[in-house]
Formats: C-alpha cells, structure tokens, sequence
C-alpha cells in the first residue's frame, strides 16, 4: 500500500489511507510531465513576470551598456571598495534583474532568475569533433559584443582558467604527491599535464560511518536479501586538482585524500547498465573502462522493484533503539539529558519538489543515493522526505484519493511514492490566515503566501506535523553531492554544533578563505581584531528592537542559551556542543543597505520609529534548521503575522530570539586562478563592511554578485553545471575564450571521445564538494 501524507494530517493517520496497491511501475514507464511544466510556467504570475523582466531588463541593459565609457581593466584586479558608475550600477542592476535562488528549470521550485542561465544550454556539436590536447579543439564560439561588455563588467574573467579539475584516473596521485594548481604561491596556472599512468588503479568500498556499536544493517527489499551498497572511491587524486579557495576540508572533517568517478559514485545505484537488468538505462554510453569494479561484490542491482520508503521506516524501527522517541504523552522528544543519553536525534531531509518538475534517470539515481546513504546507511539517524508542492491550485487533492493518485503517478517515480508529502498555496493561507498588511518592498510582485517568497512556510508547517524529527535540511532538486551525502551532512552539522557562540554572528558573516586568512584559529583572531576595531557590538543572545514582540517559551521564562553560557562558566565555552538552530551554507549578512534586491521585503513589523527590524540572510535556501527555530518561525507568523523573503527569514528569526546560527564553510572551488593569490578571493567575496559579506558593498549586491559565476555554488553559477557534466562523461563547451568567456563558450571538450583516447588521462575523479545548480545533466535532458 503505498503510503503519502499531506500536511492537512499526520502522516501516520493517513498510513491507512485506502489507496489501491499501486504497482510499482518500471522506470520505462515513468511518464513525462511536459504538458504540465507548460502550464504551470506561462500560467504562474510570478514566471509571466519574470519573462517580462527578463526582457525588458536585456534591452535595457544593451541600452545602458552601449552607452557606459571604456572601463580598463589593470592586470591586478581590485574590486570591492571602488564605486562603479551610475551607468555601470544600472548595467550591474540589468544583469541580476531578479532572484537569488530560483534556479530555474530542473531546479527548485522558485522559478526561473538570470537571463545569463540560457548561456548553459549550449548547442550540441558532434563529438567525433572533439579533439584531444590540452589546447585541442574545433569549435570555438564567435566573440560577440555581449561578451565583450560581460568581460568589462566582470573583470575576474581575466583570470586563467583551471585544467586540474579534468584530469582524470589515469592521473592519479597520493595526496602527499599533490601539487594543486591553484592555489599556488610558486606554479602559475595553467600547469602542464601531468604524467598518465597506463594502469587505473581500482576503486574501494567507501565507508564514512563512524557507528558506535548496535547499528542493525539495513535492506533495501523486505525479504533483506539486498544490503544497502556502498560507494567506490578512489585513493588520491588526480594531479593538479585545484584546492578549494573558499572553506576548508580540515576544518569540517571530511575527506580530501579521496575521489570519486561516476562509476563508484553512481554504479552501485544503477548507472552504467540496462534498465532491464533494472538499472537506469543511462552511463554506459560513456567512457567506462574498468567500471565493473564497482559491482564486483554486490553485483548489478536490481531497482526495479524497491519501494524506498518502506526500506527507510523499516530501517529506522529496526535501529529505534538508538534513535530518540517522540513521548507518547507530550508528542515532544524528550528535553532532558538523562533522557537522551546514547540517543542520536533524528533528521528530516526535505526535499522541496514540485509539480511539473522533470525527473531524469540522474535524479532519480541522486534520490537513491540520498535514501541509502543518509537514511539507510546511517541506521535510520536520516529519513528523506519529498515535499510536493502542487501549483495547481484547482486539484482537488484534499478531496479525493484518486486525484491524488493520478498526481503522484504523474508526477513522481513510482520507487518514491511513499515519501511525498503535498502542499499547495491555499493551504499555507488556511494555515497563516488573516491579513499580513504590505510588505516595505516586494521586488517580485508575489503573494506573501506564495512559495517563491515564503517558501519556509510549507516546512514549518511539516515540523510541526513531525516531532519526530530534531532538525530538517531544507534542500533542492538542482543540489548534488560528489562523494557521500552523509559525510557531508554529518560532518557539517558536527562541525556547527561544536562552534562557540561569542562572535559566532560575526564569523558566519564573512567567507573563509584559507589562502588569505590562514588557519582558522587566525581567521577567527581576524575577526575578533576587526569587530574591536570597529567599535561593533558582537551580536549576543535575543536582540532586542523597537516593535520586537516576544515568543510565548519567551514569556513563559524559557531559557534560550544552553547551560555552557550561565554565569561564572568560561565565555570562551558558551554554546560549545550546543546544537546549532540554523546552518547555512553561504556566509549569513547583515541585509541593510547591502544591496541584496530583497533586503526590504519585510512584512507585519510595524515599528514605531518605522525603521526596518535588524535582518540577516543567506543565500540559497538549502540550510539545516532545529525544530525549536523552525517552530518560532512558525509562532512568528501565525501569531503576529510577521514574515520576509524566503532566504532572509529563518537566519533573522535566529537572530531576533538568540537562536545558535552558523555558516558551515564547505569547500568550494573557483573556475579560475584568481590573483593575487587569497587578497584577490579576499577583496571580491568579502567586499562589504568591516571585512564581510555584510552591508554596504557586500557580494551579494545586485552589482557584485557575478564574481559567484565561476563556484562551484551559487545559485547562477555557471561552472557547477560544467563541471558535472565533463564528470559525468559528457562533452562540454568549456566556457573559455580570449575574452574571458563564460557558461556556453569556448571549445567542447570533454566526453567519451576525448575521454578514450590513448593520450587521455580519463574519465574524472574529483573530491567531495556540494553542487548548486544543476540544471540538466545528460545531453538529451
Ligand atoms: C606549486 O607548483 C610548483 C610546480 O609548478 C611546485 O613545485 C610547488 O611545490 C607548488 N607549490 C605548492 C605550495 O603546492
Ligand atoms: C597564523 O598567524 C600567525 C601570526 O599572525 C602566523 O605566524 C601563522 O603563520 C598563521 N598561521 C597560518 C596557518 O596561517
Ligand atoms: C562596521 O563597523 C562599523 C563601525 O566601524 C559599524 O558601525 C557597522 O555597523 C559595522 N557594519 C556591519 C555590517 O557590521
Ligand atoms: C579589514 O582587514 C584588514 C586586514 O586585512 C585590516 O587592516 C582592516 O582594519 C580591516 N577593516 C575593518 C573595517 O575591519
């Protein structure tokens, strides 16, 4: 029987639900949903409106920059603190128009934002063209004006590309061997290739569970004649891989003497063979040379047939005995410490999808990966759900099972049915009812219920239907993770629960960059001398502002600071192991005067001396949030009708009652070797005030938020898309030009031709490293 659950119920009461046992349906038979993505995109306001935007704002931005001077471009770059020019701050304002994290297609479900994106969907050439070489190449793009007015505006495209990240496995080295290309205080880029070994090495078993005992194993089928797989990685890594320029590896915990193929990433979930054989049908069209490896111990397995959400509740009630239970009297997990001794809080991964959203095989194998390794791997620590988010408001879902059933069937592979849980605007009004009076500004002209604005609403909504659940990622359908979801989650989330709260507000609001700020014990003494030197108040517990309304645990006395802050204890403790309320995955800045083009969309403060409540944001709304932050949210809106952009709420909330806030500094990689080496990187990523992302200047003004085009996330990144694709074995135009180039420029390169070659080190193998966004993955998508 297949089980989902709308927020209108518990999901437990509608585990009964009478729903006709639904065959599974074989991949094959996944239907299309391209009917309803027409629709639901010309039919939305908000993407009528953005259109209009986008056009609109071409033209303009072709007017303005006709008309903008020459700007030279000196070999050292410097950027922050100089002012552009009216005409260059409308050109800059042209180029944003309109949203962070909206990724568009494929992405989350907030809509389509930069007109640059179409640049990704470059033209398919034939691949027998590609040539091999370092400098190989036969297509090359014509330079157009747009991109020479694009190469003024972003001067960071002087910069030499990178050519470590497409070296591949017959490049590999032990880490101790490694010389990164970038950064590099002696070699500059781009550097020579390396030396091809003639044998591939052979991959592991990789394992990042670090289970105390009592873990029962866990199955993907009933009858537990199929263990969850492992993945396969590989020991080194190629020569001259870039390091990370933004966050660190050290710091978090997690593995950079590793990396991972498409092969030992994805084969064990059914890449590389026939969706007969019940894989997915995609992957052995590409270079695969000795990729049997991977399933030489479990052997192919067989999708075809397994239900994930079966094999996620029944991998958590085997390991209940490790996990904290809801208090059948309180409906609330157990508070004290006693209770909670050798118990692992559980997680809610919550994936925000939505109607008309296309799911390709590669999703479906990232799903897949998310379930074994977050959920079943773990022993039930995770569970991953789906949040459906029906844009049909005229579907009678709440109404009728068979409606219900035929969305789902339409919508969402069958192996995932049981995960879903739907929502729909209306809803959210029923929830939040009466009247939220207007907002100081709203840019994108949507409801205030509306997902793209609010879209925190429908996840706290979930929290409160889930006490089971301790913390929630909040994630997107355009994220992927290279290498293990749960290392990267677990680590990231040990790493923020062990950070001290004294000038926790002021360290998150600025990016890490190793190769300028040093250790991280200098990075935060940088902090520290910059937030005396600047007279600034560290931020420190509840914040308080005129019109500030009070939460009821506020009322009630609750205690907000866990007991390592209570008077007498060493300061330098406070808030040491204290699970953190919130953990972003960009820097957290102070929106004033920052530029950000939400930064007034604050709704219901109405404050006496009519200036604006302190607000914080991060962008990109893939963030853990506690249940007790999400429930103030909550609180927040049904009771005093307060909300803000979507991106901005939950990180003000936190800092409005004192709730633990951390920005997680996961490694991110730049396309290009920005130089000088780390003041570069410095001076663009932590343009604003007093050394940080915050304020005035800050990266994340409209002018300034281009410098993210070239990571590895952001929510308009270009090279996050390329990189996957050359990863995943398929030809790329590689974005390089002589005038700097950009997504969609440049030579193909890259793919099964390239990649078989005898002078070829292969297919890639790259380190563990979140990716935002990926908009389409396979050439046909
Ligand atoms: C930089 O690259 C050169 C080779 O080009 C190498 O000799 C040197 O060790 C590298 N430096 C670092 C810090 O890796
Ligand atoms: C940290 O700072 C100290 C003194 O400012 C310096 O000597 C040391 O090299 C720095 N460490 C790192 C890893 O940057
Ligand atoms: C930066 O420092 C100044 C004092 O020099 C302070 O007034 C201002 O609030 C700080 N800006 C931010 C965004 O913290
Ligand atoms: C910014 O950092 C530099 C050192 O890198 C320091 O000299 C300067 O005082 C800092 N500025 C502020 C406003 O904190």
């Amino acid at each position: 029987m297949e089980r989902h659950a709308s927020l209108l119920s518990r999901s437990s009461s509608h585990d009964s639900a009478h729903r006709k046992p639904e065959p599974l349906l074989p991949l094959r038979e996944i239907p299309s949903s391209g009917r309803l993505r027409f629709r639901s995109i010309l039919g939305h306001c908000l993407y009528r409106r953005v259109f209009i935007w986008v056009i609109v704002s071409l033209v303009l931005g072709s007017i303005a920059l006709l008309y903008s001077p020459d700007i030279s471009v000196p070999g050292v770059v410097s950027y922050g603190k100089t002012k552009l020019s009216p005409t260059q701050q409308d050109a800059g304002h042209t180029i944003v128009v309109v949203t962070p994290d909206a990724s568009g297609e494929g992405g989350s479900d907030r809509g389509k934002t930069d007109p640059h994106d179409s640049a990704e969907s470059t033209t398919q050439h034939d691949d027998a063209k590609a040539k091999a070489g370092d400098d190989g190449a036969a297509v090359k793009s014509e330079v157009t004006d747009e991109e020479d007015n694009a190469f003024k505006d972003m001067p960071w495209l002087i910069f030499k590309h990178l050519d470590g990240y497409f070296h591949g496995l017959r490049a590999l080295v032990h880490k101790s061997n490694h010389i990164p290309e970038y950064p590099n205080k002696t070699g500059q880029a781009p550097f020579p290739k390396p030396s091809i070994n003639v044998h591939v090495p052979k991959p592991h078993p990789y394992n990042p569970y670090q289970h105390a005992t009592g873990v029962k194993p866990c199955y993907l089928d009933q009858e537990r004649r199929i263990p969850a797989p492992d993945i396969y990685a590989y020991t080194g890594l190629p020569q001259h891989m870039p390091d990370p320029v933004l966050g660190s590896y050290d710091l978090l915990g997690i593995r950079d003497d590793i990396c991972f193929d498409r092969f030992g990433r994805y084969g064990p979930y059914g890449l590389g063979y026939s969706k007969i054989r019940g894989g997915v049908g995609v992957g052995d069209e590409t270079e695969n040379a000795g990729s049997e490896a991977v399933w030489a111990k479990t052997g192919q397995i067989n999708y075809n047939r397994i239900d994930w959400s079966k094999a996620q509740e029944r991998c958590s009630a085997e390991n209940g005995h490790r996990l904290l239970q809801v208090d059948e009297e309180t409906e609330e997990l157990p508070s004290s410490k006693q209770d909670r001794v050798g118990k692992k809080g559980r997680v809610a991964l919550v994936a925000r999808c939505y109607q008309g959203f296309k799911w390709t095989e590669m999703v479906i194998l990232n799903f897949r990966a998310m379930v074994t390794e977050l959920a079943l791997k773990s022993g039930g620590e995770y569970t991953v759900h789906i949040l459906l988010h029906v844009r049909d408001d005229s579907l009678p879902i709440w109404a009728d099972d068979v409606t219900t059933q035929r969305l789902l069937d339409s919508e969402i592979p069958a192996e995932f049915h049981g995960m879903v849980t739907l929502w729909n605007e209306p809803q959210m009004k029923l929830f939040y009812p009466g009247n939220f009076g207007d907002p100081l500004d709203n840019p994108s002209g949507t409801g205030v219920h509306g997902v793209y604005r609010s879209a925190h609403l429908a996840l706290q909504v979930f929290a409160t239907q889930h006490p089971e659940y301790e913390h929630f990622w909040n994630w997107e359908m355009d994220m992927r993770v290279m290498g293990n979801y749960y290392e990267i989650l677990d680590r990231i989330g040990h790493w923020a629960d062990k950070q001290p709260r004294r000038q926790l507000w002021e360290r998150s609001s600025r990016y890490y960059v190793p190769e300028f700020h040093g250790s991280w014990q200098n990075f935060t003494r940088q902090v520290q001398r910059d937030t005396e030197l600047s007279d600034q108040v560290s931020v420190f517990g509840p914040v308080l502002f005129p019109g500030r309304q009070p939460l009821r645990h506020e009322q009630w006395g609750g205690e907000v600071l866990p007991d390592s802050c209570s008077f007498g204890r060493d300061r330098a403790q406070c808030g040491v192991g204290e699970a953190a309320d919130l953990i972003t995955l960009n820097p957290i800045f102070d929106t004033d005067a920052s530029g950000w083009v939400f930064s007034e969309d604050v709704t219901g403060y109405d404050n006496p001396s009519s200036s604006q409540p302190p607000r914080k944001s991060s962008i990109v709304t893939a963030a853990r949030l506690s249940r007790r932050l999400l429930l103030s949210m909550h609180e927040e809106v049904w009771r005093y009708r307060h909300t803000m952009f979507s991106e901005m709420f939950p990180p003000t909330v936190a800092l409005h009652h004192g709730l633990k806030a951390v920005y997680a500094p996961h490694p991110i990689y730049l396309d290009r070797a920005w130089q000088p080496l780390g003041s570069a990187v410095e001076t663009a990523f932590n343009s604003g005030e007093n050394n940080s992302t915050s304020g005035a200047n800050s990266p994340f003004d409209m002018k300034n938020e281009h410098i993210h085009k070239g990571s590895s996330w952001y929510y308009h990144s270009e090279f996050s898309g390329l990189l996957w694709r050359r990863w995943l074995g398929y030809a790329q135009m590689d974005g390089r030009g002589s005038h700097g180039g950009r997504g969609g420029q440049g030579t193909r390169r890259g793919g099964k031709a390239e990649e078989s070659l005898a002078s070829s080190s292969g297919r890639l193998c790259l380190r563990s490293m979140l990716l935002h966004p990926i908009k389409h993955e396979r050439p046909s998508d």
